[in-house]
């Protein structure tokens, strides 16, 4: 039987070029007006496409993955914002889990973040959206073994772009978040909701802070690069 591809999500076509560029393509369908390319990537099944930026671009587009391909994993790469003293632009985050931030229902008294999520009659509240541990592993040794090394822990997903050093420690203080950017947790939901796991990486581009409305067209190629590189040296392994 064919093995399941792998599919891999990035928000903007810098996200996904260097991985275009080495997979061997062997068709591209437009679903949704986004284009889904399959082929191999270092010889593994992939398919790979560029959703948009933002939660409701990443949702349609992982859901449309899922039906359409059955990915028996799906990556989500790209930049991200750095948050906390420890991460700089240029590191690597590997997710553990992922946080919709900007899911907003304190004023009735639940936890920032919380999501009610469908479960046939039941209904199931979750804050952190899990990653698969074994890819996160992989991935991690990979970037041990490439760039000495990357971050694990909380991405945090918002509709916003974040330019506010105060934003920035808020999700450091109230998630102990490592990266925000702005799809893998609602990438992270849609497959969570269909039980198929799913992988985060994301190179930092920017300090979410003053710094970011520069930092981020100056460091997002080179960030793209690495999460690009690190993903063709672990799919074999993924
Ligand atoms: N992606 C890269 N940098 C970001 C930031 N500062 N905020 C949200 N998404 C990002």
């Amino acid at each position: 039987m064919e093995q399941k591809p792998i599919g891999i999500i990035g928000a903007m076509a810098s996200e996904v070029a260097a991985l275009l560029a080495a997979m061997k393509e062997e068709k591209a369908e437009e679903l949704a007006g986004l284009v889904f390319h399959s082929g191999a990537l270092e010889g593994v099944p992939c398919v790979v496409v560029e959703c948009g930026p933002g939660k409701v671009n990443a949702a349609v587009c992982a859901q449309t993955m899922l039906l359409r391909y059955s990915p028996r994993l799906v990556i989500n790469v790209g930049v991200a914002g750095g948050v906390g003293s420890q991460v700089h632009i240029g590191d690597l985050v590997v997710a553990a889990a992922c946080v919709q931030y900007d899911f907003d229902t304190t004023a009735m008294g639940d936890p920032l973040g919380t999501l009610f999520i469908r479960r046939g009659a039941e209904s199931e509240d979750i804050l952190l959206l899990p990653c698969c541990e074994e890819a996160a592993a992989v991935l991690l040794e990979e970037a041990r073994s490439i760039y000495g090394g990357a971050h694990f822990g909380v991405i945090c997903t918002g509709d916003a772009f974040v330019a506010d050093p105060e934003k920035g420690r808020f999700l450091d203080e109230t998630f102990q978040a490592q990266a925000v950017e702005m799809e893998g947790a609602a990438i992270a939901q849609a497959c969570y909701m269909n039980g198929v796991p799913c992988a985060v990486l994301r190179a930092i581009s920017d300090g979410a802070n003053d710094g970011s409305p520069v930092d981020f067209p100056a460091f997002t190629r080179m960030a793209a690069e690495k999460t690009s590189r690190l993903l063709r040296a672990a799919v074999g392994r993924l």
